[in-house]
């Protein structure tokens, strides 16, 4: 069957074809049917079946017979060391530390955050947790404490499980003293933490409150697999939004495990005992779908990559991986390959290694510039497929069905809609627009399993942010087009999100930092072009009235703050303090013609403009910063 049969064939029964997909899971009660109308477009998928993830994706495995495969190598320029778990060992580890975190009283329906760097140890907290039916919540390493307590506050979890620190390069991330700092700021206290002590810093255990990994671990009963609904949440993932509260996605069990299931064949066209591998972070939604969940439950080989793509030690990493390991499908985010690009613009770091194991390498997470993928193209010669999602749906929204058919690759285009996504493209007033012409990307309810079924305790903000734009879709806040063969192309945002080096960031939320500062009256946050990152962003600030200190100490103390509150994976750099900002006469800041000026994009005056006069004085602060130069 190709494609377009097997899209039709969706279209015209998505319950028997989601159904279908379900046989591929083990359940404890078998769903009495796919799709459960909640009433209100509300959705939900096999909630009356009863299963459990962790059984889905590591003890099934061993039953079957294949306990002696490698489930996870760690792989670690950082620290220069191999590590291979096998799926009995992760059984073995999994179930002790789950009977560990049962002792200490975290049940089914319990929130738990983890905090942890690539480490192994962190998928297994994730898997121990959804062992019990407890919902996880990770945190990526580089978000601030502040970030950190909002999530506390927010999920008010039983336990937090980390480890004393990370490794960026040449700098060690001290997670201890982050999270301290975090449990002192969030007015919600969790019970107690596990700190997975790693040997590059030992961090100091407060007693009867921070428990050691191991040692807490003595002699307990490992526990069983708890069988859960299929509505039940296996995980909460935050992620960023318009203003600084990011916004909790629910991933459901049931859904979320014959998706992901259904993804490794059809799109990443692997087998189980391949290996597969992304390179992203167990922080993100490709960490917790491509790193963890997906391969496991597929029973693939995953690898959790502890390195960038380039310095560690050079811009052959990403190659030696995939031939050491023996890597099938390759995923990575295209900012890592422009940094590949830069260091080794002809690719000779390729020829090093054979990777003919590798049948093709997957690009998402931020907008696959066509240089980029010409150039990974040209120095590997396998196909590159570019292809769109979002931490709310969890999987591929639109991409290369490679496991069913290899359609062919239209440059700038992350393909077709995979099957459950009708996606649509529609005016401002909801209506959907021809072929070739640009609108709002929504998708018409229900969106499929696997995918955000609401928000963590927020019903009305996932009604405003998503459902009441345009009624009976999921509004994507993506803007694009799908041409006359069906082929989707993702152009921008159309919201204050920006993507720097494929992690999603809030400008609002950078503004709320800014605002905060005692000498700024007002600022604005904007992401301009950057070469490497796809996008950074760069703030511009209005001091009080009567405040004369030096602009560069503001400035320093801006970018500063947004560190100390954010976090440095904001990569907040960018700051000038200027004297007013572009507004409308009704006083909306005009971020889209400053990002255009700084881009040296041609721009219309917009008719409602307060005072052109100022666009002139923001070209000459953001030549300043080495933009607008064009
Ligand atoms: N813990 C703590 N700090 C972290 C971190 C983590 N897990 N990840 C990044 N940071 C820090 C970095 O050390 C850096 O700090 P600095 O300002 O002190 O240098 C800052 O956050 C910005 O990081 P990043 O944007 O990653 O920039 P970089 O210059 O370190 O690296 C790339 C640039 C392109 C090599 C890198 O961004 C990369 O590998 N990108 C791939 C992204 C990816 O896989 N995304 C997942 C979505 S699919
Ligand atoms: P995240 O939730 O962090 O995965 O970010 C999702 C957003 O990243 C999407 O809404 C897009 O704006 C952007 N994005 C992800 N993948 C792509 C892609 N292949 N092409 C263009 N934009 C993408």
């Amino acid at each position: 069957m190709g494609y377009q049969e097997v899209y039709e064939g969706w279209k015209s029964d998505p319950e028997g074809f989601w159904m279908q997909a379900a046989e591929t899971i083990d359940w404890d009660r078998k769903p009495s049917k796919a799709l459960f109308e909640k009433g209100n477009d509300l959705y939900e998928w096999f909630a009356d079946g009863l299963t459990n993830t962790c059984w889905n994706a590591v003890d099934r495995h061993v039953e079957a017979g294949r306990g002696g495969q490698v489930a996870i190598i760690h792989d670690s320029p950082i620290t220069g060391t191999l590590h291979k778990i096998t799926y009995s060992e992760l059984r073995n580890r999994v179930a002790r530390l789950a009977g560990a975190l049962r002792a200490k009283g975290v049940d089914k329906g319990d929130r738990v955050i983890i905090y942890m760097p690539m480490v192994p140890e962190a998928l297994e907290a994730m898997l121990a947790c959804s062992r019990l039916g407890a919902i996880h919540s990770v945190v990526f390493g580089g978000f601030a404490a502040n970030e950190l307590a909002v999530r506390i506050d927010d999920a008010k979890p039983k336990a937090i499980i980390a480890a004393s620190c990370g490794l960026e390069p040449g700098r060690v991330v001290h997670y201890k003293p982050l999270l301290d700092g975090a449990i002192e700021l969030a007015t919600h206290k969790p019970d107690f933490t596990v700190i997975f002590q790693r040997e590059q810093e030992v961090a100091k255990l407060n007693d009867g409150y921070d428990f050691d990994w191991h040692g807490f671990q003595y002699g307990v009963e490992p526990a069983d697999c708890v069988p859960v609904e299929g509505n039940h949440p296996a995980y909460i993932l935050y992620t960023s939004g318009t203003t600084g509260a990011p916004k909790g996605v629910i991933r459901h069990t049931g859904g979320h495990l014959v998706a992901l299931n259904w993804s490794m064949k059809n799109i990443y066209n692997v087998d189980p005992g391949d290996t597969f591998w992304a390179a992203s972070d167990v922080g993100w939604v490709v960490g917790h779908s491509y790193i963890c969940y997906a391969p496991l439950i597929h029973g693939n080989t995953t690898i959790v990559f502890e390195g960038k793509p380039v310095g560690t030690p050079d811009a052959g990493t990403f190659w030696r991986v995939i031939s050491e390991h023996n890597v099938r499908s390759f995923f990575t985010a295209p900012t890592a390959f422009r940094a590949v690009k830069r260091d080794d613009p002809k690719g000779e770091y390729v020829g090093k290694y054979d990777i003919s194991c590798l049948r093709a390498i997957y690009l998402a997470g931020e907008r696959a510039d066509p240089d980029t993928i010409e150039w990974a193209q040209k120095v590997t010669g396998k196909p590159i497929y570019d292809h769109w999602w979002q931490t709310e749906t969890g999987w591929t929204i639109a991409g290369m069905p490679a496991g069913i058919e290899a359609l062919p690759v239209k440059i700038g285009s992350p393909s077709v809609p995979m099957p459950g996504y009708d996606v649509q493209i529609l005016d401002e007033a909801g209506h959907p627009m021809p072929a070739g012409e640009l609108g709002a990307i929504a998708v018409k309810l229900p969106l499929p399993p696997g995918t955000l079924p609401t928000l963590w305790n927020a019903e009305d903000r996932f009604r405003k942010s998503y459902l009441s734009h345009f009624p009976g879709y999921y509004e994507t806040g993506d803007a694009g087009m799908i041409d006359e063969d069906g082929y989707l192309y993702i152009m921008a945002r159309t919201d204050d999100v920006i993507n720097v080096a494929g992690h999603r960031l809030s400008t609002g939320g950078m503004e709320e930092v800014l605002a905060a500062h005692p000498d700024v009256a007002e600022c604005a946050v904007i992401g301009v072009t950057d070469q490497l990152k796809g996008q950074l962003p760069m703030g511009f600030v209005c001091l009080t009235t009567g405040v004369n200190r030096p602009h560069d100490e503001i400035v320093k103390e801006c970018v500063k703050l947004v560190r100390d509150k954010i976090g440095p994976v904001a990569a907040f750099k960018l700051c000038a303090v200027v004297d007013r900002l572009p507004k409308t006469r009704s006083g909306k800041i005009l971020r889209a013609t400053m990002v255009k000026i700084a881009d040296s994009e041609e721009f219309k005056l917009p008719a409602t403009i307060d005072d052109p006069a100022i666009l002139d004085e923001i070209k000459v602060a953001l030549q300043e910063l080495g933009y607008a130069k064009g």
